[in-house]
């Protein structure tokens, strides 16, 4: 087998719904190609007819160029000069429940009166009338203090390092005061055929480059302040900065904590005590948690590892449950990092792989800080972590594994989250998700017998059910037969089979209101669901070969996020509204917004729930959604903002005011055969692409989305 990254065909029927070819390579080492890693003998398995594949729209670049300044900028040129009618108000120090006012009509019922915008295939980023935007940081800006002027001709790993990286996902938007706040972003991944002229092949990479890719990973926290009293903000660009700082694939180290830390699962020849990593990998969303830290999900690691042939044969099966080839030296996709580092050769350092597919948690507020690995909360392609406290005090991190046919998790805190903002309350939060105990779910529908893979409603008008989290460890008992709990954690996919977990549509964010309680899940898509020898429909995942995916919502007995039951429905399933198989909530479907492939939720400041898109299947680009989910106007859903051509949206974050909306637009102009010299997206500076973080605001300063 050729040991060159291969660019997928344009054409034809794919695995890959509609994200382009160069997606699917650079995103998560065309996973699609891969065998699913869930072969566990699960409930649910079925033998169904192998029917047609989705046929994924082409994007190319076209005269939408031309329109790159865009609607926003169209509208901010005509109001130039507008006063916000409204300051906003003081922004609390630390982010956390409780802090939003519930509209007069009830929590999460808050009008959501914008004109939604139309699908587009603009290769700009479009908001409705009356609001704006601005780049607020984009790939190269300066980040550390003294960072060189990015030049895209002259890159190092050392200029990269203290400059903003690539490929922006995550974004936290965490308050110092009214005026200041620290922007908290994950770089999930690079694409180096935008990033470098002349690109030709990663083989064809020099070893500066593939360090300059390690150092565009990770993370970067940087300094924001408000212009004037309006919902924009920018980076502070002098001073001391204190806070800034970039973390990276390349030389950040990161600390183990809990039970698996120091197991010999995570020993290696260059940290024999198993208990120091250097960097961070494929970093995806993540959460802003009560006490004033951000977690961060280490998702498609397996990329980034060779060697696989060479691991040891009792390894074997762990790895290909993480998606690691085990048959092959150089997995179709794989990044060749071993070039630069050997510690990515699982041949020579079979451990190495183990030490990535963690949460991460950093302290933004302490850049001396290291940030930590929290083994406690299991081992996954963690798309990220979302974190609620319970009414006892234990803190609560809702979790979902983003791979086809994987499954959802929480972890609970043994410890209860100390209120205020005091040293004693900070030093004792910080070692909250230390400890705790870990479930994995299993869903059951209430009208299974009805669920044929149509996605057509059961009689009694909903997909809906009762569910249980299974514990799998506690501390450092063990509740799976033949696992320790360093097993557990470690190889957490493994447990999750042998106790019957629930097969999801891709898992991707996963969060809690923290006015309600109640957890709002993104399955962006399935389109294996159904396939020969996979796992069939069932009323939580009811459509085979699920192209546009659907959000669950989960309720805890009792209202109590500790609980080891819980109701679920879907309120929303995805797709174009003409489409028989979609829902939403039983609101009048010709008044609701196409929406396909939902990946990362949000809620605003009255629990208004958020959601945006990653590879839309019905053909526009990507972009951000609203909808009530309480009250008369649930299942409204109106589309907020579509990103430019071949970009998806990540975040996004609304501030606490409700006066700002952060996405992260990703990967713009990623489409075979675009290059630096010749791209598919000219956003946002009209040359090349470069990922970026957008903030939007009404521009009468009125509290976004109404
Ligand atoms: Fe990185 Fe699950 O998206
Ligand atoms: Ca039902
Ligand atoms: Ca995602």
């Amino acid at each position: 087998m050729s040991d060159r990254p291969r660019l997928l065909p344009l054409l034809g029927a794919t695995r890959h719904g509609a994200r382009d070819a160069m997606t699917c390579l650079y995103r998560c080492g065309n996973a699609c190609d891969h065998p699913v890693p869930n072969r566990s003998d699960n409930p649910y398995f079925g033998d169904l007819v192998d029917a047609e594949v989705s046929r994924r729209g082409v994007v190319r670049a076209g005269a939408a160029g031309a329109l790159v300044l865009g609607f926003g900028g169209a509208v901010a040129g005509a109001l130039a000069g507008a006063a916000p009618a409204a300051a906003a108000p003081a922004a609390p120090a630390v982010p956390g429940a409780g802090e939003a006012a519930a509209p007069a009509g009830g929590v999460g019922s808050g009008a959501l009166t914008f004109k939604p915008i139309p699908p587009n295939k603009l290769d700009t980023l479009v908001v409705p009338n009356g609001y704006d935007h601005a780049v607020v940081i984009k790939w190269g800006d300066p980040v550390v203090p003294g960072a060189p002027a990015f030049d895209v001709h002259d890159q190092t790993a050392a200029a990269q390092a203290k400059q903003f990286g690539y490929n922006n996902d995550f974004v936290g938007v965490l308050p110092i005061d009214r005026r200041r706040a620290l922007l908290v972003v994950n770089h999930e991944y690079t694409n180096e055929d935008l990033m470098f002229p002349g690109f030709t092949s990663q083989e064809a990479l020099t070893v500066e480059q593939l360090r300059v890719a390690m150092a565009a990973h990770g993370m970067s926290v940087v300094e924001l302040e408000r212009v004037d009293a309006t919902g924009q903000w920018r980076p502070v660009r002098s001073g001391r900065r204190q806070y800034n700082r970039r973390v990276t694939a390349l030389a950040t180290r990161f600390e183990l904590t809990g039970p698996a830390a120091g197991s010999a699962w995570l020993r290696t020849a260059a940290d024999p005590k198993g208990r120091t990593v250097i960097g961070t990998l494929n970093n995806c969303s993540g959460g802003v948690t009560p006490w004033g830290t951000v977690l961060s999900g280490e998702e498609n690691f397996n990329q980034y590892f060779v060697g696989g042939d060479g691991a040891p044969e009792e390894l074997k099966p762990k790895l290909l449950r993480y998606g690691i080839p085990t048959d092959v030296r150089y997995p179709s996709g794989s990044r060749k990092w071993e070039r630069a580092d050997e510690r990515f050769d699982l041949a020579k350092h079979p451990n190495e792989a183990h030490r990535y597919g963690w949460v991460v948690e950093i302290d933004p507020f302490d850049p001396e800080s290291r940030p930590r690995k929290h083994t406690a909360l299991g081992r996954v392609k963690h798309e990220g972590a979302n974190v609620i406290v319970a009414g006892s005090g234990h803190v609560v991190a809702y979790m979902g594994d983003d791979e086809r046919f994987d499954y959802l998790y929480k972890f609970v805190s043994d410890k209860k989250f100390m209120p205020g903002n005091s040293w004693v309350a900070r030093k004792h939060n910080l070692t909250l998700l230390e400890s705790g105990t870990l479930y994995v779910a299993a869903l059951e529908g209430n009208s299974a017998a009805e669920i044929d893979g149509t996605g057509k409603l059961p009689a009694d008008g909903a997909f809906d059910g009762r569910g249980r989290w299974i514990k799998l460890v506690s501390g450092n008992r063990s509740y799976v037969d033949g696992m320790t709990a360093a097993d557990v954690l470690t190889f957490t996919r493994l447990a999750g089979d042998k106790v019957g977990a629930t097969k999801m549509d891709r898992p991707e964010d996963v969060e809690p209101s923290q006015l309600t309680g109640k957890v709002y899940v993104a399955l962006t898509n399935n389109t294996d669901r159904g396939r020969a020898g996979k796992a069939a429909a069932d009323e939580a995942n009811p459509r085979n070969l699920n192209k546009h995916g659907q959000i669950l919502e989960l309720v805890e007995d009792r209202g109590d996020n500790t609980a080891e039951s819980f109701v679920w429905s879907l309120p929303i399933v995805c797709g174009d509204p003409t489409d028989p198989s979609t829902h939403f909530a039983g609101y009048d479907k010709t008044r609701v917004s196409p929406i396909s492939c939902p990946d990362n939720v949000a809620f605003d400041a009255t629990g208004n729930l958020w959601i945006s898109t990653d590879g839309n299947a019905l053909g526009s680009n990507d972009g951000l959604f609203a909808t009530a989910v309480e009250g008369p106007e649930r299942g409204h859903l109106k589309q907020f903002l579509t990103v430019p051509l071949g970009a998806e949206t990540c975040g996004p974050f609304i501030t606490k005011d409700n006066r700002s909306v952060f996405v992260a637009v990703q990967h713009p102009g990623e489409i075979t055969g675009a290059s630096v010299e010749n791209p598919a997206s000219t956003w946002p500076d009209g040359d090349f692409a470069k990922p970026g973080v957008v903030v939007t605001w009404r521009l009468d300063g009125r509290p976004v989305g109404s």
